[in-house]
């Protein structure tokens, strides 16, 4: 199969981050086209598993991740990560996220909490100056607070459409069994951290998919099989 510019872009950021991984690591999973290259590139390393011992932010992760080999068990007590390995929908200049367009964010925000390296793997279609540039910000939802939380949200001047199924009106429900509104600024995000808690200090708002001061480095994939690693530093 030939491989266009941006899936060249996100195998280069994707084989780049697995390479790093060593053997007997603890490793959260990320979740989305560019995560699953990277769980795919972590097996082709380890045919053997590498004794790894994996956590992944997702039902549709985990599935692959097993496929190919990898032991993932459940979350536990006590658990920390050498290193997460997830994408993005938007990496900022200053490495601050926008994530949850595959619906994972909840997961991956807890996942990439407990690792000492969040390693963000994307194409560069994905780098933006500010948040909210090209992509919505997911917001994980209680489906009973929803009308509240749209009309907060909405008083707060942000656009809040609630995520359905393949464009029809069922509500998409994530693996945690609840939804997703998302949000659009009126204009990009100057203060992420800001928005974070102002968002989810609203009653019914599990998280949001603003994911600031957490990356440790991204790797950015370009269509000709090059990587840039961009790290706070
Ligand atoms: C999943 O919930 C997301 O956070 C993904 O990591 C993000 O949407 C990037 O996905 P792609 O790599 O498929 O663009």
């Amino acid at each position: 199969m030939v491989s266009t510019g941006i899936e060249r872009a996100k195998e280069a950021a994707a084989e780049r981050a697995a390479a790093e991984v060593v053997r007997g690591e603890r490793v959260a999973l990320g979740t989305g086209s560019t995560a699953g290259l990277a769980v795919e590139a972590i097996a082709r390393r380890f045919p053997d598993g590498g004794e790894l011992v994996c956590v992944a932010s997702s039902l549709a992760t985990e599935t692959l991740a097993r496929k190919r080999g990898l032991v993932v068990r459940p979350l536990e007590a006590g658990d920390r990560f050498d290193r997460m390995i997830d994408g993005a929908d938007e990496v900022s200049d200053r490495l601050d996220l926008t994530k949850g367009r595959g619906g994972a964010l909840f997961r991956e925000k807890v996942l990439a909490r407990l690792a000492t390296r969040l390693v963000i793997v994307v194409d560069e279609s994905k780098l933006v100056p500010r948040l909210g540039t090209r992509s919505s910000i997911p917001v994980e939802i209680v489906p009973f607070a929803r009308p509240v939380v749209i009309r907060e949200l909405e008083r707060r001047g942000l656009k809040a459409v609630l995520r359905t199924v393949a464009g029809g009106d069922e509500p998409f429900h994530t693996d945690n069994r609840l939804e997703l509104v998302d949000v659009r600024p009126p204009e990009p995000v100057e203060t992420p951290g800001t928005l974070d808690a102002e968002i989810r200090g609203i009653p019914g708002v599990v998280e949001t998919g603003l994911f600031v001061g957490l990356a440790s480095r991204v790797y950015v994939g370009h269509a000709d099989g090059s990587i840039e690693l961009r790290d706070p530093n």
